[in-house]
């Protein structure tokens, strides 16, 4: 089958500061709080590979540049680093070399044709503000946060037009608060709820600054809502997937998109006394500063049914008490990952954005497959030949350009990732990259099969997809 892809549609790339940058030319004091991870529990992360070296960006990001060129690749999404950008973040003190980095690298980018997109934070909250206030468990850190922003505006904003305030706000506290599986392992669902709503009145202070500037670009934030399917259609597991999608979904759809919070999430948050407090006058920030678009992260579907067995009183409440994960038999499988594959999932979000959220301006934000032992896939020249990963985007762009053409206001998708990169566990283990990276010294870069693939999508603007593909 050929899907026409729409001229205006965007067909770009993505990655993070600390998942590629690596350490060069940082100064101390200037971890982020990956950084301290890392430091704390290297072992945690697969082979030692961290963000030490990354894959060097600071100093070979001409040569991704040259890449992206070379795919004729439009746009590019990537982080300023936070911790990195101050020498002094109470005092506003600009790392002089980090800025100019920044600026650097968004001229080389204009200068190939590459639209870049900044996210102000890819968790990469500085260690200093997480030891002395607690990280967004502070609204000190809100007010230096907002700073930031606007000094990042005031320096990129004449060359940067697409901002987003965070990267999947929900994910650090998630998993160090909620489910405590990671460092510092501390259980606190009260500051889980906290830390979300200080990153969503942060996010309405950076919109009003960047309104207030005259930019002439515009702000949002990137999500990772999980598209929830109940088991079954009875009322009892259609009320696990709401709650889901209360507690993970809505708690920043709502109050980011439409300005206020969802009464119900405020009642239960109230009843299992996780309540964040807000005063009037932040609702009102909030309120009034909605974003002007949306980043959406889309990966694998989370289903849910309802819970089969009664909660342990003595455990502190986990919104895991409405739901039970319900293991689809049969799922197609990522199995380097981990992760479901399940395509329809782009056009599912697109109508839920479409249905609920008045049709919002929105890209896919990042999607991609991490593979593992690419190595293996290596032809007689050197080139990885990954045709999982062409038939993996290849699905979800066939569903994504079917919500287009259904009227979702979708205007790109954006893979996950230009290059390999690190991440936290999964390191260099599972590949995400167009762009192969060597873990030699040198941190060579070579194009995939997808890489070409991808090129042939943005000049032919056609999509050829079967209906059905099986996943190896
Ligand atoms: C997204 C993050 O959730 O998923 C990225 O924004 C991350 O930072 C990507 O790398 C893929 O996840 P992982 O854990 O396989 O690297």
């Amino acid at each position: 089958m050929k899907i026409a892809i729409p001229e205006n549609f965007i067909i770009g790339a993505a990655s993070s500061a600390w998942q590629t940058e690596g350490w060069h030319g940082k100064k101390d004091g200037q971890d982020s709080f990956l950084d301290s991870w890392y430091k704390e529990e290297t072992f945690v992360w697969h082979n030692g590979y961290g963000p030490a070296v990354a894959t060097n960006f600071m100093e070979k990001y001409q040569d991704d540049v040259d890449l992206m060129k070379e795919i004729h690749l439009t746009h590019y999404r990537t982080s300023i680093n936070w911790a990195r950008f101050f020498t002094d973040y109470e005092n506003l003190v600009v790392d002089e070399e980090y800025a100019q980095h920044i600026s650097d690298m968004v001229d080389a980018l204009l200068a190939a044709g590459v639209e870049p997109m900044l996210c102000l934070e890819h968790y990469e909250l500085p260690s200093y503000l997480m030891e002395k206030y607690d990280g967004w468990s502070s609204k000190k850190v809100v007010e230096l946060y907002a700073e930031y922003a606007r000094i990042a505006f005031e320096r990129y904003g004449d060359r940067v037009k697409h901002w987003f305030t965070f990267n999947e706000p929900i994910v650090v506290q998630t998993r160090c608060y909620l489910d405590a599986v990671r460092w510092p392992h501390e259980q606190n669902t009260k500051k889980w709820m906290l830390w979300n709503y200080h990153k969503v009145l942060a996010t309405a202070k950076a919109v009003a600054i960047y309104h207030a500037g005259n930019y002439g670009g515009r702000i949002g934030c990137v999500l990772n809502p999980e598209m929830v399917y109940p088991r079954s259609n009875s009322a009892e597991d259609q009320k696990a997937a709401e709650m889901y999608d209360l507690f993970f979904n809505r708690v920043y759809f709502d109050p980011m998109v439409n300005g206020v919070y969802p009464q119900k999430l405020i009642e239960l948050c109230q009843e299992h006394e996780i309540y964040f407090d807000p005063t009037p006058e932040e609702l009102a920030i909030i309120k009034e500063n909605t974003v002007d678009f949306l980043g959406v992260n889309q990966y694998y579907p989370k289903r849910v049914r309802a819970p089969r067995y009664q909660w342990n009183p003595e455990m502190p409440f986990h919104p895991e008490m409405y739901y039970e994960v319900f293991d689809l038999p049969g799922k197609k499988m990522n199995n380097s990952r981990g992760w479901e594959i399940y395509p329809q999932i782009m056009y599912d979000m697109a109508m839920y954005l479409k249905n609920n959220y008045h049709n919002i301006p929105w890209l896919v934000t990042e999607n991609g497959m991490g593979r593992e032992n690419e190595e293996n896939y290596q032809n007689e020249q050197g080139m990885v030949e990954d045709d999982y990963r062409i038939d993996f985007i290849s699905q979800h762009l066939r569903y994504l350009l079917k919500a287009v053409a259904d009227g979702a206001n979708c205007e790109g998708y954006m893979l996950w990732a230009f290059t390999d990169c690190v991440s936290p566990m999964n390191a260099f283990k599972n590949r995400y990259g167009l762009v192969r990276i060597e873990l030699n010294e040198e941190r060579t870069r070579s194009l995939k099969k997808s890489a070409y693939w991808y090129r042939s999508l943005i000049d032919d603007r056609i999509l050829e997809a079967e209906e059905e593909k099986l996943y190896r």
